[in-house]
C-alpha cells in the first residue's frame, strides 16, 4: 500500500468537494447560487491591509519566532482579557496557520492512539478526521433540534469512559449556528473537571454572534476548568481574513509549549505578514467586523423566515455563525423527477444540477436530515437561491 495508514483513515473535505463542483460549473458559464461558503463576502478591512502592505515594505518578511510575534501575542493576551476575561502569559499562547491548524496542534500533542474524543453532533468536518488521523477515537453525541443541537452535561456524562481524554466543545456553532448559555456552559463545565478530562473550545465564530446573545467561554469559570482547557480562536471569520491563515490557541504552560515543539517541526511560524495584519485586526478600529455582524444578521433574518415559508422545510433560527441548518426530513424519501430523495447528498446533488444551488448535505457534519445554507453571500443571492429552493421544491412528490 503506497498511502500510510495514518493518512488512509481521511476522507476528503465534503464542504470543499462540494465548492469545487460548483466552481467548475461557474466557469463554464452556469449561473450557480453558492450557499456553501464557509467564509465572509466582505473584503478584508482596508486598515488591516495597509498594515500587511507596511510590513512588506519594512522588509518584514523572515522567520519569527514559531509561536508568534511578541506584538502579536500582545494583542491576543488583551483581546482574552477583554472579551472573555481571560488572563494568559505570553508562554501561554501559540499562534498557527489558521485556526485549523491550531486544533489539528491540539489534538496531536493531546492524544494517545485509542483514547477517546467526545464530539457534539452536528460536528464541524474536520474535527472527526484529525482525531482518526492520530489513531484516536471519535465519540459522537447526537442531539436533536428540539435541544437546538446542544448536548446537555448529562449527555457529556454518560459519554465519558476511562478511555476519554478530550471533549471539543463549538460554540457559535459550524454548521448550526446555536450559542451554548452561561447556564449550559456551566454545567458542562461542572462535568469535565470532575470526570478530570480535557476541553478544546473552539471559539472561531465568537464576534458572529446575533439579537443580543453573549459568547461565553469555558475556560472563563475559574482555574480549575482554564487548566483543562485549550481555547482556540482566530482572525478568519470575524475579519474576512480567511485567506490569511492565522489562528490561535491559549491554555496551559506545559501544553501550549508541547504544541510549540510540534509546530517548531512542522510549519515553523505563521506567515510573518499575516502576523502583523493580525495585530491591527485585533488592536485597530472594529467597525468593519460590526458593520458585517449587522449585514450577516438581517440575511439570516431573511432566510430563516423564508425557509420557514417554504412548504416542507424548516429551520431554527441560529443565533450566531453564518449557516442556517435546514430540516429537509420532511421531503427526504419523496421523488424529483423520478429520482428519489434518499438522502441529503442526493437532494444537494439534484440542487445543485438542476436548480444550480450548492449546499453542503447534512450528513457530513453528522446528521443526514439536514443540509447547511451558508449566508456569506449577497442578499441578492440569497433571494434569488431561495426562490430557485422553493421551485424545486415544489416540483417534489
Ligand atoms: C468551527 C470551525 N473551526 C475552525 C475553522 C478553521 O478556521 P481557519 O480558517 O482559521 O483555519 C473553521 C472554518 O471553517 C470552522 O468552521
Amino acid at each position: 500500500m503506497v498511502i500510510s495508514r495514518k493518512i488512509s483513515r481521511i476522507s476528503p473535505s465534503p464542504t470543499l468537494a462540494i465548492t469545487a463542483k460548483a466552481n467548475k460549473m461557474k466557469a463554464e458559464g452556469v449561473n450557480v447560487i453558492g450557499f456553501g461558503a464557509g467564509e465572509p463576502d466582505f473584503d478584508t478591512p482596508v486598515n488591516i491591509k495597509e498594515s500587511a502592505k507596511k510590513a512588506i515594505d519594512k522588509g518584514f518578511t523572515k522567520y519569527t519566532p514559531t509561536s508568534g510575534t511578541k506584538e502579536l501575542k500582545e494583542a491576543i493576551r488583551k483581546k482574552f482579557k477583554a472579551d472573555n476575561g481571560l488572563e494568559y502569559s505570553p508562554e501561554e499562547i501559540l499562534v498557527s496557520c489558521g485556526a485549523k491548524h491550531s486544533i489539528f496542534n491540539v489534538i496531536l500533542t493531546l492524544c494517545n492512539e485509542g483514547d477517546e474524543v467526545i464530539v457534539p453532533s452536528p460536528y464541524w468536518v474536520s474535527y472527526p478526521e484529525m482525531i482518526k488521523v492520530v489513531g484516536a477515537i471519535p465519540v459522537i453525541i447526537n442531539t436533536t433540534e428540539a435541544q437546538n443541537f446542544k448536548i446537555t452535561s448529562r449527555q457529556l456524562s454518560s459519554a465519558i469512559t476511562p478511555r476519554t481524554k478530550l471533549v471539543i466543545l463549538n460554540s457559535p456553532s459550524n454548521p448550526t449556528g446555536m450559542v451554548y448559555s452561561e447556564d449550559e456552559m456551566k454545567g458542562l463545565c461542572g462535568v469535565i473537571t470532575t470526570a478530570g478530562i480535557y476541553c478544546l473550545s473552539d471559539e472561531i465564530y465568537e464576534k458572529l454572534i446575533y439579537g443580543g446573545e453573549k459568547h461565553i467561554s469555558i475556560a472563563s469559570f475559574g482555574e480549575e476548568i482554564k487548566k483543562r482547557t485549550v481555547v482556540v480562536n482566530g482572525v478568519s471569520k470575524a475579519y474576512s481574513m480567511t485567506g490569511w491563515r492565522i489562528g490561535y490557541a491559549a491554555g496551559p504552560k506545559e501544553i501550549i509549549q508541547a504544541m510549540s515543539n510540534l509546530q517548531d517541526h512542522s510549519t515553523s511560524n505563521p506567515t510573518s505578514i499575516s502576523q502583523a495584519a493580525s495585530v491591527e485586526a485585533l488592536e485597530g478600529v472594529q467597525a468593519d467586523l460590526q458593520k458585517m455582524a449587522v449585514e450577516f444578521e438581517k440575511r439570516r433574518d431573511y432566510m430563516v423566515e423564508r425557509i420557514n415559508s417554504i412548504k416542507g422545510l424548516s429551520a431554527t433560527k441560529p443565533q450566531g455563525a453564518f449557516y442556517c441548518f435546514m430540516n429537509i426530513s420532511r421531503i427526504l424519501g419523496k421523488a424529483f423527477n423520478g429520482k428519489a430523495l434518499k438522502d441529503s447528498l442526493v437532494l444537494a446533488d439534484l440542487l445543485l444540477s438542476e436548480a444550480h444551488v450548492a449546499i453542503v448535505p447534512g450528513s457530513v457534519f453528522g446528521d443526514d436530515n439536514y443540509v447547511r445554507l451558508s449566508y456569506a453571500t449577497s442578499m441578492e443571492n440569497i433571494v434569488e437561491g431561495l426562490n430557485r429552493i422553493e421551485n424545486f421544491v415544489r416540483k417534489i412528490n
